[in-house]
């Protein structure tokens, strides 16, 4: 059983609850992808398929892969456009997913769920076309991590965080009743990533920290989302 068949149903809520973060994660997705109009694009741990529903409606031919049975049970439980399908496979080693297949490979909020984050890299530049373009988010490395913490700004906001060590590791949050200290996560500092992504034989093309929009509201201990990245985004090409 994979670990989110138990929490698909939690994670689908928190999508339709339109939660800012993962708001923000498909739009920084979407924004490090580009136009998709005719493009054959890969969905890498899609979970309840979101974010393949809005890049199908945008004109892509979208492939949607997931370990987990439940979270495709809900992906497919939505009304689909046309060019979406959903697989189960592993993206740490797909037996299902052609090499040099796809025009565009995205990774939304799902390396940190993996240990082999670099398998799931060397995975997409494989099923990439030359030329190619991989993007992927996960939680800010710096920001969100085991040592990072909300501070009181002095006026009883938690707009601060406090980031005390800065090191890789698998950890659980704190924060009862959350997705994270049910299933833990991986932090791996910016460099780990990006180095990774190197290593794989990707070129670098941007790289993207965005803050919410104060006019979006926020929950008292994610304030500081206001003024420190809760995210950040990468994109590479596979040289043609
Ligand atoms: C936090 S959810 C993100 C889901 C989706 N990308 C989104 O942004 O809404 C992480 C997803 O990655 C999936 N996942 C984790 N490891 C995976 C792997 N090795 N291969 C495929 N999917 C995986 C999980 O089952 C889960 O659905």
């Amino acid at each position: 059983m994979a670990a989110y068949d138990e929490w698909s149903a939690f994670y689908d809520g928190l999508i339709r609850r339109r939660i800012p973060v993962i708001e923000l994660s498909f739009e920084l997705s979407l924004s490090l992808l580009g136009d998709l109009a005719g493009k054959s694009v890969c969905d890498l741990g899609c979970g309840q398929g979101e974010l393949a529903r809005r890049m199908a409606r945008l004109g892509a031919r979208v492939t949607a892969v997931d370990t987990s049975e439940r979270m495709l049970d809900l992906a497919r439980s939505y009304p689909s456009p046309p060019h979406l399908r959903y697989l189960r496979d592993d993206a740490r080693k797909p037996s299902l997913l052609p090499p040099g297949a796809f025009d565009a490979v995205v990774a939304n909020l799902m390396l940190m769920d993996t240990d082999e984050f670099e398998a799931v890299f060397r995975t997409a530049y494989a099923i990439l076309a030359p030329g190619g373009l991989m993007a992927w988010t996960v939680t800010h490395p710096c920001f969100e991590s085991p040592y990072s913490e909300p501070l009181d700004d002095g006026q009883g906001r938690l707009s601060h965080r406090r980031v005390s060590r800065y090191a890789p590791q698998w950890w659980q949050s704190r924060r009862p009743n959350t997705l994270r200290a049910a299933l833990g996560a991986w932090h791996r500092p910016l460099s780990v990533y990006v180095n990774a992504f190197l290593r794989a034989g990707f070129r670098l093309v941007r790289m993207e920290e965005p803050v919410v929009e104060r006019e979006v509201a926020l929950e008292p201990d994610q304030l500081s989302h206001y003024e420190l990245p809760p995210l950040l985004g990468v994109s590479g090409v596979k040289p043609g």
